[in-house]
């Protein structure tokens, strides 16, 4: 289960919500953290093992380690894992490490200080380079790093993102951008399908191991995997086990369908059923996606979590 902690950012990321950022909602229309914690135990009981916790950017949230720390000790839960856009990690890699996360995934799109001001908006790439390099120190289990592939932004930056797991001990994933609201920055010019990436790294071999929804592959004297998402030319939704909540409390059971299942406010019985729903009518797969066929999932990317 996808937990988002927060539709809040401290960034702006050009694919991901406008540029005025999100109408803060209402204080009391969010989950609390003992809700949070609630939704967690009664996911456990069905069986769900592992959380990855989202945004919004996580970090924001001011009790996020809280949050961890109580997530990790439930019954059942056996990985906490978080992804971040890495900019709070020097003050926070450690205490999150200490809280029970055992995995991070963090997002670079670029290896260029002006393509990473433009890409985000609001933030720097030094920020950023440094948020990983505290991850690093902080020994998780595994580290991942996330690039939308943005054609005529970063096509140009497929090696040099790759060389990153011959530099250091991570996984470098390429992901498909996924079309999610009308006033995005970019249309159907500016989808690259994960083939390009096969394209430019022809030393590239199938890699055997679990990558999630990430297919594996390998440099040579590589530390880590380069790992390919293509929710657009590949979809893998038969495969999917994933399901979502929201930071104001709805079972998404399916990232770019409208359906939802509200947690708010329930006891553990009440949401332990409405969890059983959701994930009994998970859709079958996600439609089309593409310039002309945006999701379908009725918020940006930043209300969903990824
Ligand atoms: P791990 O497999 O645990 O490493 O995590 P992850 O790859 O699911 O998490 P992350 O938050 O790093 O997401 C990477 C990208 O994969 C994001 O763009 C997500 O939107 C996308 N993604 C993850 N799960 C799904 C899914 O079920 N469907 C679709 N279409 N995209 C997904
Ligand atoms: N398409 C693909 N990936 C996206 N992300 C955010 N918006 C999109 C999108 N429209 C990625 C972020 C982050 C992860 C959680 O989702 O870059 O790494
Ligand atoms: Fe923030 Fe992540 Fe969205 Fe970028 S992609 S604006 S870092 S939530």
């Amino acid at each position: 289960m996808r937990v988002s902690v927060t539709e809040l950012c401290n960034l702006r990321c050009r694919y991901c919500m406008p540029a005025e950022g999100v109408c803060k909602k209402r204080h009391e229309d969010m989950l609390t953290e003992d809700e949070i914690l609630l939704a967690v135990e009664a996911a456990a009981s069905l069986g769900i093992t592992k959380l990855r916790i989202t945004g919004g950017e996580p970090l924001v949230k001011k009790n996020i380690l809280s949050i961890c720390r109580r997530a990790a000790a439930v019954n059942g839960i056996r990985e906490v894992c978080l992804t971040t856009n890495g900019v709070l990690l020097p003050e926070l890699a450690e205490d999150l490490r200490e809280a029970g996360v055992k995995r991070l995934n963090i997002s670079l799109d670029t290896l260029n200080p002006e393509k990473y001001a433009y890409i985000t908006r609001t933030g720097t790439l030094d920020m950023a380079l440094r948020g990983l390099e505290a991850a690093l120190r902080a020994g998780f289990e595994k580290i991942k790093l996330n690039a939308v592939l943005i054609g005529g932004f970063n096509d140009d930056e497929i090696r040099p993102l790759a060389e990153l797991t011959r530099q250091y001990p991570v996984d470098m994933r390429f992901i498909e951008m996924m079309p999610m609201y009308d006033g995005g920055d970019f249309d159907s010019a500016a989808f690259i399908p994960h083939t390009v990436v096969l394209e430019k790294l022809p030393e590239a071999v199938p890699t055997a191991g679990d990558g999630g929804v990430a297919k594996l592959y390998r440099l040579p004297g590589a530390q880590g995997n380069i790992g390919l998402i293509s929710p657009v030319s590949a979809h893998f939704c038969g495969t999917c086990n994933r399901i979502r909540l929201t930071a104001d409390g709805r079972i998404k059971p399916c990232l770019h369908s409208a359906d939802e299942y509200s947690l708010k406010g329930l006891d553990f019985d009440g949401m332990r059923s409405q969890l059983e729903k959701a994930i009994w009518h998970k859709p079958a797969w996600h439609g089309d996606l593409d310039a002309a066929h945006r999701s379908r999932a009725g918020r940006n990317m930043n209300q969903i979590g990824g």
